[in-house]
């Protein structure tokens, strides 16, 4: 579609169109829409935030449109320190800029221009005719409980807010020029850094609101899965079933969410040890395993992170069903040590502890367990490179600005959301692995809230024993 932004390829407006484009339209509605429910939560993040920055104006923006080729963007989502602290999720609301001070909150946003501007129908970015109705100033205020400005004011109100300011920097350049505009040489810009991690921190232990949209999200992405489980056979018989079962989960994700929350991994046989496989564009054969690492981003932006290992077939080999067991053995021992005043690190050292014995014993571990689990060893990473748990949230790396002291370092505490998500990995090329045994990769990942008692896994609706899983496939396939 040719749009405004292409005057070389636009056909000019006559006066006589302009005059007869603006007129005869209904009224825009006089009421006003109800608060959000994430409002209220949002209001209290903001509150936590300032208590931590007295005096300072913190500048939040949600980031502006991304180029995908030429004038055709990406779909936008928001900047997850924005969606966090304004409660607005889906794709809202490209330009926008949150303003805290204090008690202050100021929502900067493009309020839409009446149908007699030219913004109407010439307009590609904000126009009614090309992105749809948008919201009015006293809308936008209605919904998020927050007192709403033009974003054309920004300049001006960050030129009359006293310093010291703190931009979240990744998320608009423009926005950061109008900040530096605003400081001129006086502040720090450390204190970006500090906002940046105040935001990741305060995202560690989830509020209520935001721990039932992640069963939300971790539901909607069950039901991905069954899809994909039911279409195995069709995936096998159509060729390159890897992104026919990609497209599977993402018509779920988009029909029960926002979107997918990552790139869905998609991985049939040797692929799988290819850790993040997202091209996706293998076959599945009978006999092979798939591993899926896929999660819905419900319309909030909260998102779920799971991974099954099924075999293509409906039944595991022998070898395949040995490693697998072995995962488990060692997700069980993670999600075990999952318990608040533990060590984060607790978790992958249980879950990590149970695979260098699987080595072990299976004759290619080069060293005692005991000796590759010490600092100076490290051999039993040949097989699972990666680290066993993240935080979970907005981000399916939640709160990666937060100190390593407090994450990886730090201790679980009730309302943490982390992933368990050990593996196996044994690459066809790997000549140390017995020959039965090439070519196996297998991941197992559950998003598990940490609470004052036992571990809850929010994703047990679907199966993860080897036998839970065939029967499980079984039962769609009936
Ligand atoms: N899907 C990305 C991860 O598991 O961390
Ligand atoms: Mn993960
Ligand atoms: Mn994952």
């Amino acid at each position: 579609m040719t749009d405004d932004r292409n005057e070389s390829r636009r056909d000019p407006y006559s006066d006589e169109f302009k005059k007869f484009i603006v007129s005869n339209w209904a009224p825009y509605p006089d009421a006003l829409p109800g608060p959000l429910a994430s409002a209220p939560y949002a209001a209290a993040r903001r509150a936590s935030l300032a208590g931590e920055f007295p005096g300072t104006t913190l500048v939040l923006p949600a980031g502006p449109l991304s180029p995908r080729s030429n004038d055709t963007d990406y779909r936008f989502r928001p900047h997850s320190a924005f969606a966090y602290y304004t409660g607005l999720g889906e794709d809202r609301e490209p330009d926008a800029v949150l303003l805290v001070r204090d008690e202050v909150a100021t929502l900067f946003f493009r309020p839409r221009a009446p149908r007699t501007d030219r913004e109407f129908y010439a307009d590609a970015r904000y126009g009614e005719m090309w992105v749809g109705q948008r919201d009015s100033l006293e809308e936008m205020a209605a919904a998020t409980g927050i007192e709403c400005r033009d974003i054309r004011e920004l300049a001006t109100a960050l030129a009359e807010s006293d310093g010291p300011y703190a931009v979240i920097r990744e998320a608009d350049a423009a926005v950061n020029a109008q900040v530096d505009e605003a400081r001129g040489d006086g502040d720090l810009p450390l204190m970006d850094a500090e906002l940046a991690r105040a935001a990741s921190e305060a995202r560690f232990t989830k509020d209520d609101y935001e721990i039932a949209e992640l069963r939300r999200a971790c539901a909607a992405t069950a039901v991905g899965f069954e899809a994909v489980g039911r279409e195995l056979p069709r995936a096998v018989r159509l060729g390159r079933g890897e992104r026919w079962v990609e497209g599977i989960f993402a018509l779920h994700a988009r029909h029960l969410g926002n979107a997918v929350g990552y790139d869905t991994i998609a991985a049939g046989g040797d692929h799988a040890n290819t850790l993040h496989w997202i091209r996706n564009d293998g076959e599945l054969n009978d006999g092979d395993l798939i591993l899926m690492d896929a999660g819905v981003e419900v319309d909030s932006l909260y998102t779920a992170d799971i991974t099954r290992t099924m075999p293509v077939s409906g039944r595991f080999s022998d070898p395949q069903r040995r490693v697998y067991e072995a995962v488990l053995a060692a997700q069980t021992a993670g999600i075990e040590a999952c318990r608040a005043g533990a060590a984060f690190l607790d978790v992958h050292r249980a879950a990590v502890t149970v695979l260098a014995e699987f080595f072990a014993e299976l004759g290619i571990l080069p060293v005692t367990p005991e000796e590759s689990m010490s600092p100076d060893g490290g051999q039993h990473r040949r097989w699972m490179v990666h680290g066993t748990s993240h935080h979970l949230g907005l981000d399916v790396h939640d709160c990666a600005q937060a100190r390593a002291e407090h994450y990886r370092q730090g201790a679980l505490r009730p309302g943490m959301v982390i992933t368990v998500e050990p593996g196996i990995y044994f690459k066809s090329t790997d000549l140390l692995v017995p020959e039965e045994y090439r070519g196996i990769g297998v991941r197992i990942e559950d998003d598990i809230l940490i609470t004052d008692g036992d571990p809850v896994n929010l994703s047990d609706a679907l199966p993860r024993s080897a036998d839970a899983v065939e029967a499980w496939l079984a039962d769609l396939r009936a």
